[in-house]
């Protein structure tokens, strides 16, 4: 397999918190990488820098050789609506959409017609099994169903790396197994790169290599 991300000595302070230090690894195209540690260590500091939301004081982050570290905020715009989806904990949907639209969201800013939207965000919600639900609310779904929506809405323009920070951590174990199934799922056939933050032994087992950090560092 060959390289997609190449992390160097990246480093990331608040005031004084060294949320992430010096760290360094790479992380392979199609591989499914998980990121744990204590609360505080640095997990989801590293997720945002990784996806481009956050800023790095030091180092650099390249993506295909591309580097992230130095673009500026267009730059950074265009590269994260073409190459990064993010699913967060808390699902973030927006309760005046309904599925389809939530789903579509990312779509709004683009030149792209109605239909087309809908069409795109069907197809997507249909990919994560979602299809008998599309006119609902959010608020009218399960915690399970809420994240099938949020990870759909991270995959419409069809990243190469989908970053999901304790993606089953609102959501019981067995709801949370089966979005495990349906990243990995998408992970196989999709070619979809994975980063996965998770705190929990059991769901990190389903990554392909485990990262793993203390204090703000790598550790392992
Ligand atoms: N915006 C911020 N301003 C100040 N300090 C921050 C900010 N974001 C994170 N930190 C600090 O950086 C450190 C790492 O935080 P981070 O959220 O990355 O940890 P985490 O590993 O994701 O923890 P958890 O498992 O609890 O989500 C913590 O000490 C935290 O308090
Ligand atoms: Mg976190």
């Amino acid at each position: 397999m060959n390289e997609l991300i190449t992390i160097k000595n990246l480093s990331k302070t608040f005031n004084k918190v060294e949320a992430v230090k010096d760290v360094s690894f790479k992380i392979k195209k199609g591989e499914f990488l998980g990121i744990q540690g204590h609360s505080g260590s640095g997990k989801s500091t590293l997720l945002g820098l990784l996806a481009g939301l956050e800023k790095a004081n030091s180092g650099k982050i390249t993506y295909n050789g591309s580097d992230l570290t130095n673009m500026n905020e267009d730059e950074l715009a265009l590269f994260r609506r073409e190459n990064v989806g993010v699913v967060f904990q808390s699902f973030n949907l927006i309760p005046t959409l309904n599925i389809i639209e939530n789903i579509a969201l990312p779509l709004f800013p683009l030149n792209i017609s109605k239909n087309e939207m809908i069409e795109r965000a069907r197809k997507i919600a249909k990919d994560v099994g979602l299809s008998h639900r599309l006119t609902h609310y959010a608020n009218e779904l399960s915690g399970g169903e809420q994240q099938r929506v949020a990870i759909a809405r991270a995959l419409i323009n069809n990243p190469k790396v989908l970053f999901a920070d304790e993606p089953t951590g609102n959501l019981d174990s067995k709801t949370g197994k089966k979005i495990i199934e349906l990243l990995k799922e998408l992970n196989r056939e999709k070619e979809l790169t994975v980063v996965m933050v998770t705190h929990d032994n059991e769901i990190a087992k389903n990554s392909d290599r485990i990262i793993e950090m203390k204090d703000g560092g790598v550790i392992r």
